[in-house]
């Protein structure tokens, strides 16, 4: 499916204010794990209140143990506390990044604004080496300027 037509239904899903939000954001994570070949895991985290941490939320992909993430760990952590996009094309070349799965090879990770604040991003992780181009990273911060409407 492209992009144009994931934007759509992400916005339909998004919409359907009859399920919970958790309930939306698990079913656009599912989707995306589903349309996107090279998307092998792909999840929410959000900041804990008010610690400096992550908190993993709604995913489609196998669990993981790294449900909470310190600011400035990993790439996630990173990421948190840069405010920008990181796009890892070999995460074996990366010094701070936490393994999830020894068969994930790349990594995206897109911030998550409300009113301007870095309240969590879109993680993805990919099995492909070095898959992600300008156009996730577009289509990512779609999805998460959508999230922010219903959060
Ligand atoms: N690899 C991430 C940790 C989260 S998992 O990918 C689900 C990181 O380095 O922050």
């Amino acid at each position: 499916m492209s992009f144009e037509k994931l934007k759509q239904e992400v916005t339909a899903i998004l919409a359907n204010d009859k399920a919970q939000v958790d309930e939306r954001l698990s079913k656009v994570c599912e989707l995306l794990k589903a349309e996107v070949d090279y998307f092998t895991w792909v999840g929410f985290y959000f900041k804990n209140g008010d610690k400096n941490e992550l908190k993993l939320g709604p995913f489609a992909g196998e669990p993981t143990d790294h449900t909470i993430i310190p600011f400035g760990k990993g790439i996630c952590g990173q990421v948190a506390v840069s405010n920008q996009n990181f796009v890892v094309p070999d995460v074996s070349a990366q010094d701070n990044y936490i393994a999830c799965s020894i068969h994930v090879k790349a990594e995206i990770v897109v911030p998550l604004f409300k009113n301007g604040e870095n309240i969590g991003q879109i993680d993805i992780d990919s099995n492909v080496p070095d898959p992600f181009t300008e156009e996730d990273e577009r289509f990512l911060e779609f999805v998460n300027e959508k999230v922010a409407e219903i959060l």
